[in-house]
């Protein structure tokens, strides 16, 4: 089955409820909670780098539950976003109906990447490449580079030795009924891919928890 149909149906099934709880306040075992952390961090790291957002467009590819959506509409931005679980974008609008009632700047969809359409000021895509391969995670780059006019802002896990170690002992991801495939990329080849597309790389974060691993990039034209 393609890579894509996988992580539908982990989202819309064992995912949807699994990352539910993690990006929620409810009580975690300690694996979810180094994510829930990282997240948190990458989530407001973003929102540090996009501070001008007001009366901005932006694109949330990969939206899972609202977490950067919906502070970004709270901050004036006018957000598209899309995911493509239909149980994620249905607890998504619900969050975001009891923070941003009847907030007419903020609109969920399910529409996976491939498929966005339009162009919007700053395209986001976090936590989400780390469901693909390399192959797969260019052709998403190449597709959401056409979609972003001036900032494109996405997070891929890092391919270093000991998040390698981690992941083959199973401590990170235990036991495929729990998560789908996890990618790590390297720093190089995401870059390039950039790079290649007339992206500059203007900020970069290392993110790291006990148990998340990310590598956040800001890219402008
Ligand atoms: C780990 S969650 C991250 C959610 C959100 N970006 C965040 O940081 O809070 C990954 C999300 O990517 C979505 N996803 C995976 N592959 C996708 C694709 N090809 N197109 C759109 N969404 C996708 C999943 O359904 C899931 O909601």
């Amino acid at each position: 089955m393609e890579e894509k149909f996988i992580v539908r149906n982990y989202f819309n099934e064992t995912g949807f409820e699994r990352w539910k709880r993690i990006y929620g306040d409810e009580a975690v075992n300690r694996v979810q909670y180094s994510i829930r952390v990282g997240h948190q961090r990458t989530v407001d790291q973003v929102l540090a780098w996009l501070s001008d957002v007001q009366g901005r467009t932006v694109c949330d590819a990969g939206c899972g539950l609202g977490s950067l959506s919906i502070p970004l509409a709270e901050r004036g931005a006018i957000v598209y976003a899309t995911d493509i679980s239909e149980k994620m974008v249905e607890e998504a609008r619900r969050r975001a109906e009891s923070a941003l009632p009847h907030c007419d700047r903020l609109r969920f969809e399910v529409c996976d990447l491939e498929n966005l359409s339009g162009r919007y000021e700053i395209v986001v895509c976090l936590d989400v490449l780390i469901h693909y391969p390399l192959t797969q995670v260019e052709k998403m780059l190449d597709h959401l580079s056409a979609r972003a006019t001036h900032r494109l802002v996405l997070t891929y896990a890092p391919k270093t030795l000991f998040f390698s170690l981690l992941k083959r002992i199973g401590q990170l991801f235990p036991g495929a009924s729990k998560t789908t495939r996890a990618y790590q990329h390297r720093s190089r080849d995401i870059e390039e891919i950039l790079v290649r597309r007339g992206w500059k790389i203007v900020n970069r974060a290392a993110i790291d928890d006990k148990f998340y691993f990310a590598r956040l990039i800001l890219a402008e034209r």
